[in-house]
């Protein structure tokens, strides 16, 4: 799927979260659209392989690791901020640890990393600033206490991002995706399967997509196109907003 045609040569572009789904597809998909990819993950070998396809770097960073982030000293044109991990329990279980971890790599990471590229951006009148939030930024669903609050901290960065950056030449955006098919929701659809004592198929269309109208899971490449359009040149206009991909989800 290469709908979105934009020559991106000569911009470099970070995304986070680069070794699998979501952030994957995107810096396959930046990178074939020219840009330069520094694809940052936890894992090294995914990312590795991402890059063998694309050309650019491979950083292999744990984000909840702050200041180890910023020694990094991360510098790019267009910034990705995706990688997120989940955490399902209710309020009263979830071990404050965990909480704080989420939040790090969530939002605290997404603010360190677009801190330190927004001055660059500055510099060159050009920058994209596309955060992967979720129907999450904008919907609560319970049990997911850590996920909902980053999720929603990161609109409010995004929107914060948009306001300063406009004079600047730099946009800011969320992303907002239902479910996609990833490692992230296999992995849930697995556990809600065995904690229900149901079929796979059933708990993707009774639980997961029982809000959505479209009964069926958005896929990596689509949220990718998302992106991409959100550094071309038509959407030079769009900023500050919440790109949402969640088959009528949120038209409740
Ligand atoms: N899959 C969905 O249904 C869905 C829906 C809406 C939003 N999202 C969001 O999209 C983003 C990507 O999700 P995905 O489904 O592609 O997940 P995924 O699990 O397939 O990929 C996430 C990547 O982030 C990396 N990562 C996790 N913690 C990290 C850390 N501390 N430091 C560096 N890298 C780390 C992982 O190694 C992994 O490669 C997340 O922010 C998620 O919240 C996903």
């Amino acid at each position: 799927m290469n709908t979105v045609q934009v020559d991106l040569t000569g911009r470099t572009a970070l995304v986070t979260g680069a070794g699998s789904g979501i952030g994957r597809a995107t810096a396959l998909r930046l990178g074939r659209s020219g840009a330069r990819v520094i694809a940052l993950d936890l894992n090294e070998e995914p990312v590795r392989e991402v890059v063998a396809a694309t050309g650019g770097e491979a950083v292999v960073a744990d984000l909840s690791d702050l200041d180890a982030l910023d020694a990094l000293h991360l510098r790019a044109d267009i910034v990705v901020n995706c990688a997120g991990i989940q955490h399902v329990r209710p309020i009263e279980e979830v071990e404050p640890e965990k909480f704080s971890l989420i939040l790090r790599i969530m939002l605290e990471a997404p603010f360190r990393i677009i801190r330190g590229c927004l001055p660059g951006m500055y510099d060159k009148g050009w920058g994209r600033i596309v955060n992967i939030s979720s129907v999450h930024g904008l919907r609560a669903s319970e049990f997911k206490s850590a996920y909902v609050a980053a999720k929603h901290g990161l609109e409010g960065l995004s929107k914060v991002a948009a306001l300063e950056g406009a004079p600047h030449g730099v946009t800011s955006n969320c992303v907002n995706p239902g479910y996609v098919r990833t490692p992230l929701v296999d992995q849930q659809i697995a556990d809600q399967a065995r904690a229900h004592g149901v079929s796979e198929s059933e708990v993707l269309e009774k639980v997961l997509l029982s809000s959505a109208a479209l009964k069926r899971l958005v896929e990596p490449d689509e949220v990718a196109e998302m992106v991409l359009f959100l550094c071309s040149p038509p959407a030079a206009s769009i900023t500050g907003a919440s790109m949402v991909m969640d088959g009528g989800w949120t038209a409740h």
